[in-house]
């Protein structure tokens, strides 16, 4: 079992940790060689409902890489999927659903979720991880407007034409189908504490494709719902989406202890929009690491030096390790945060580093740093 302070926990609540934690979004996946050996050919969310395995899976990328974290292996369709919702993930695409919702009578389709009548696999698997895991166990559900997208869509989309149009032309139905969605988050997000996940982590992974005007009126009453509705249990909320650079602010004023950024904004740019009462996590663009272990140490150095100078950065990449990603590169980051991410670590902010006096890592950063472990 984990102790109830690590890295990780600390930098997720913005207290001073001894050191940057780091752990990827996807690091259970395709781009380790054991997880496909051990994944064979079957259907993801076959896998998933086989808790050994998923167990396993989860743990693979621990043990590999010393990351500060685990995440469930598990997907967002997971709770829709159990209450009879007719999902498929399809390789290389991604959720594909039977049944477009198109009108009001599918709202019946999305009963309650019971946790450990629907999925008891899931519960079952946090309960085996946590007696195995030495650092925290991420629990995670996907956000009611990107749940939504997919079950409007039918599948993945790149303009959100269908959602768009549901929301503005039906705002009650909108309303309605977000509304069950959240409570399927809360009730698979309570469990999964329940059973001894130590933070959560809600992917609103599309919510970018909003305008901050629809994203206020059309996803984030429910996600802040959803996340208001975990505060009783005292774990950090992780709040997450990609292409979100405008809705920063929002995503964490919905109710986040830790405000996912995509690579696309700077983390001293994410500080800037946030606010002081918010941890960050990110944000290394994952298609860097395609390019070898030097170019993406080096972004991950300047990414280090961004966040420097006070406490809350839980390291991660923008969005989730790409498929193609080589496993070393992954392991060699890893080191580099944990050498240079540490308290009283040396700044080296590599050759584009700022300079001046006022933002420079030399004088400002590296100076408050040690205040704060001091
Ligand atoms: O390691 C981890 O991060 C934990 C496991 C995890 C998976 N899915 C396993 C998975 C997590 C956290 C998710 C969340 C998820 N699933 C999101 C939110 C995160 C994000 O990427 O924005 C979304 C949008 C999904 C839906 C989904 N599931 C997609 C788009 C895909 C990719 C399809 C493809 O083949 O490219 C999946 C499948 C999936 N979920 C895989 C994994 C490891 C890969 C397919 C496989 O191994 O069979």
């Amino acid at each position: 079992m984990h102790a109830a302070r690590s890295p990780f926990l600390d930098a997720c609540r913005s207290r001073p940790a001894e050191r940057v934690p780091i752990w990827f979004m996807r690091q259970a996946g395709r781009s380790l060689p054991e997880y496909r050996a051990l994944r064979g050919g079957g259907s993801i969310l076959d896998a998933i409902r086989r808790p050994e395995l998923a167990t396993e899976i989860t743990l693979q990328p621990v043990r590999r890489y010393g990351v500060d974290a685990a995440i469930l292996f598990s997907d967002i369709v997971v709770p829709v999927a159990a209450i009879g919702v007719g999902v498929e993930i399809v390789p290389g695409r991604g959720p594909v659903i039977a049944d477009r919702f198109e009108g009001p009578a599918d709202l019946d389709r999305l009963r309650p979720l019971e946790p450990e009548q629907d999925t008891p696999y899931v519960l079952e698997t946090v309960r085996a991880l946590v007696e195995e895991l030495d650092v925290p166990l991420i629990g995670f559900a996907g956000a009611p407007f990107t749940i939504a997208s997919y079950l409007v869509e039918g599948g993945p989309s790149r303009e959100f034409a269908r959602t768009k149009a549901l929301m503005h032309t039906d705002p009650a139905l909108w309303a309605a189908l977000v509304d069950r969605l959240a409570d399927l988050a809360i009730a698979s997000l309570r469990s999964q504490v329940l059973a001894g996940a130590t933070a959560v982590q809600l992917f609103d992974s599309w919510a970018g494709a909003l305008t901050r005007r629809d994203y206020e009126r059309f996803a984030l009453p429910a996600s802040r719902r959803v996340l208001s509705a975990l505060a009783d249990l005292d774990v950090p909320r992780i709040h997450f989406g990609v292409g979100t650079g405008e809705l920063l602010d929002l995503i964490g004023a919905a109710g986040a202890d830790v405000v996912g950024v995509d690579w696309r904004v700077p983390l001293d740019t994410a500080r800037a929009r946030v606010g002081p009462a918010y941890a960050l996590q990110g944000n290394l663009d994952p298609a860097i690491c395609l390019a070898g272990a030097g170019p993406a140490t080096e972004e991950a150095r300047r990414i280090l030096a961004e966040a420097r100078g006070r406490p809350g950065h839980v390291f991660n990449l923008g969005h989730g390790v790409l498929p193609g990603t080589d496993p070393d590169v992954l392991a060699r980051l890893v080191d580099v945060v944990h050498e240079e991410g540490r308290s009283d670590a040396p700044v080296d902010a590599g050759p584009d580093a700022p300079v001046d006096a006022a933002h420079g890592p030399a004088a400002g950063a590296a100076g408050r740093g040690r205040e704060l472990s001091a």
